[in-house]
């Protein structure tokens, strides 16, 4: 949808709407500021926690300085940076769990500050209602979205299939596998069906076979939904094997200091050398980031 300024700027230059009409249907993504194509626009973003020390004292944070980002529609974007860099700090903020101290951002042209239905989240620790079953966990969100009951059963069973759930509709988490709570909280996020899907290290604690199934498993549900992700890891292999774009961030306070396109066809083979290739230029962006903040 377009604001009143820009339908009035487009009238009044048939050209610019012409460009832009020619760049949609070229699949061209601006990557400028504010460009019309930009599903996310980060605008400098910044965080300074204040940690009270007690005794009157307290101490700044600066967890992130000057984030400037902007993701496609439907564009899957990883972020890799050194611990401690904000990362998780910007999905929080993003999720509107957490308040920002300065900058911008927009999802669909419209500002973030609050929790909403049109963000899902998927963490490392399994966050799923231990008291509620596989099938209720997955309907929880929906039911926030007050969708019709009639249409509850069929929403369900559909991503209880997409994420090979079926047999452990009535289960509770705590009989379920590592992986199954990830299906279960990737199922739970998709059933929003969100314009944003944020994913903060969701396969960091699982085991290396379990993880490059599940790894398998996102990309093909990607595919299915084309929904627009930022999924943060530590794992470059990960990155390289996900991503459209990787982000990397500096050591803290955080800045987007490199981005790499992988433009490698999927499924990817990680053992091709264009592959191996890009895996081992941001393991090496990492440890410079690391090398400078111990610096
Ligand atoms: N609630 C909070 N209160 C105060 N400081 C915080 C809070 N959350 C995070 N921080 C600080 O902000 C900085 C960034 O933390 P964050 O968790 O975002 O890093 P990260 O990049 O996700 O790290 P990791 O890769 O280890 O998960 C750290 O110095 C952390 O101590
Ligand atoms: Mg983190």
């Amino acid at each position: 949808m377009r604001n009143a300024s820009q339908k009035l700027i487009i009238a009044a230059f048939p050209e610019i709407s012409r460009t832009l009409a020619q760049r949609r249907a070229r699949r061209c993504f601006v990557i400028g500021p504010n460009s019309v194509s930009s599903k996310l626009v980060i605008n400098g973003l910044q965080k300074t926690f204040v940690v009270n020390e007690g005794f009157g004292h307290s101490r700044h944070v600066h967890a992130i300085e000057n984030v400037n980002l902007e993701i496609a529609d439907g564009e899957f974007v990883c972020v890799i940076g050194p611990s401690g860099c904000g990362k998780s700090t910007m999905l929080m903020i993003m999720a509107g769990l957490y308040p920002k101290s300065g900058g911008d951002i927009l999802l669909d042209g419209q500002p973030l500050s609050e929790p909403g239905l049109n963000r899902g989240m998927v963490f490392q620790d399994f966050a799923l209602f231990p008291w509620l079953s596989v099938r209720e966990n997955i309907l929880y969100g929906v039911k926030q979205k007050k969708i019709p009951e009639d249409k509850h059963n069929g929403i369900v069973d559909h991503y209880i299939g997409m994420m090979s759930l079926q047999g452990f509709e009535h289960t509770f988490p705590n009989r379920l596998s590592g992986g199954m709570r990830q299906r279960v909280a990737i199922a739970r996020a998709l059933a929003l069906d969100p314009e944003l899907l944020l994913m903060d290290e969701p396969f960091g604690a699982l085991d290396a076979q379990t993880r490059g199934n599940l790894q398998q498993v996102l990309v093909d549900v990607w595919e299915q939904t084309r929904k627009t992700v930022m999924f943060i890891t530590h794992d470059v292999r990960e990155a390289t094997f996900l991503a459209d774009r990787v982000i990397v961030m500096s050591a803290r306070p955080g800045r987007i200091t490199e981005e790499i396109k992988v433009n490698l066809p999927r499924p990817r083979d990680i053992l091709a050398p264009e592959f191996v290739e890009i895996e081992r230029r941001l393991a090496s962006l990492i440890e410079s980031q690391n090398d400078s903040s111990n610096n």
